[in-house]
């Protein structure tokens, strides 16, 4: 059933390569993506004011790369990242001329679900990217966009959440076509896309070296992850891997956020996940790294090909990669460290405390 692994978490980290493949099956052209379900949503285009990205936990955080991704493309349209719960209270303006867009794995979570329904009575139109067909999500949108994650075992999603981050990209580009907007290096961005398969099996082989830097972790309570632009989102689901398998206190910041407060807690010793992949804002980044290593921090840090590293002990490169994609790549990676981190700490990886695999309840 693990199929040769000791968990289902490695193993359904190991099958992201084939269920990301599977996933962008038949979805790309050489310059466009190709999505003919959007169609079935008869969405007069012109008539859209806001489009919102409404999901729950690891959904969330993949919302909010896809919200950040279409606002680069579609910057003179409205748009915002909720979290499902806070969405539902949060008065938000809802109307026919809205787009409403659900992301889930099991399409069952009731926050999700009750966002859904709040969105359909308000007449807005509703997407939805989900894992398990004919959820309950997936039969009550007006268009559904499948993962192919295939059954996901583990609690902690991973599998899940790279094919959602992928297939989001599809979806943010279908939606930007329909705009007649251009994207600027489509064709890089579809090609890497295709690529992203073997892309990921590359990094399937940094398995050892992760292991070896969760040691950092054993008797540690306490890391923090940071980063910048979508490198930030990246670190946020990093750190809910974390905490949710390990039990280590873990917490993601905007690198640019650290010395408005949460340099407080650096001291010798303390580990700082830090990812800069984004290499236009690389340096300012590195900038807050290093004042955590002033403080005593123990850096690890996962970058892109070029970057100079020589003050770091700890990296880990990104194959070359369009930048607006090595989010995929770097889920990867921090799965893999929070996974180690767990089995180090001989946490029951499959099955962590106080959470199960659908929230059904509010
Ligand atoms: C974390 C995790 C949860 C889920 C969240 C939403 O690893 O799995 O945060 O992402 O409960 O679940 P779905 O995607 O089923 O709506």
């Amino acid at each position: 059933q693990k199929g040769g692994y000791d968990t289902f978490m490695e193993k359904e980290i190991h099958e992201q390569p084939y269920v990301i493949k599977e996933t962008l099956r038949g979805r790309l052209g050489v310059s466009d993506v190709v999505l003919p379900e959007l169609d079935l949503a008869k969405i007069d285009w012109k008539m859209i004011e806001r489009v919102y990205f409404i999901a729950c936990g690891t959904a969330y955080n993949a919302s909010m790369y896809a919200q950040d991704l279409f606002r680069t493309w579609m910057p003179k349209m409205p748009s915002f990242a909720l979290a499902a719960s806070e969405f539902r209270y949060g008065d938000y303006y809802v109307d026919e001329n809205t787009i409403c867009i659900f992301v889930s794995q099991s399409g069952e979570t009731a926050d999700t679900l009750a966002a859904l329904n709040l969105a359909k009575e308000q007449r807005a139109h509703t997407i939805s990217v989900v894992n398990v067909l004919d959820s309950s999500l997936a039969r009550k949108s007006e268009v559904t966009l499948y993962t192919c994650a295939g059954p996901e075992i583990a609690v902690a999603s991973t599998k899940a959440y790279t094919t959602q981050l992928v297939l989001l990209v599809c979806l943010v580009l279908g939606l930007v076509q329909h705009w007649k907007e251009t994207i600027p290096q489509i064709q890089e961005i579809v090609k890497d896309l295709d690529r992203m398969p073997e892309i990921i099996e590359t990094i399937l082989k940094e398995d050892s070296t992760l292991q070896e830097y969760a040691q950092l972790l054993k008797d540690k309570h306490d890391a923090y992850f940071i980063g910048r632009r979508l490198d930030y989102y990246s670190v946020a689901e990093g750190a809910l891997k974390l905490k949710e398998i390990s039990y280590v206190h873990a917490d993601a910041y905007m690198a640019g956020e650290l010395k408005h407060g949460p340099i407080a807690l650096i001291e010798p010793g303390t580990v700082v996940v830090a990812l800069a992949t984004q290499e236009e804002v690389a340096a300012k980044t590195i900038s807050n790294i290093e004042e955590t290593m002033a403080r005593g921090a123990t850096v690890i840090l996962i970058t892109f090909q070029n970057q100079d590293t020589s003050k770091f002990d700890r990296v880990i490169r990104i194959p070359s990669i369009h930048p607006l994609l090595t989010a995929i790549p770097a889920a990867v990676l921090l799965q893999m460290f929070a996974y180690h981190a767990a089995c180090i700490k001989g946490c029951d990886v499959d099955k962590p405390r106080n959470l199960a695999k659908s929230v059904t309840v509010e």
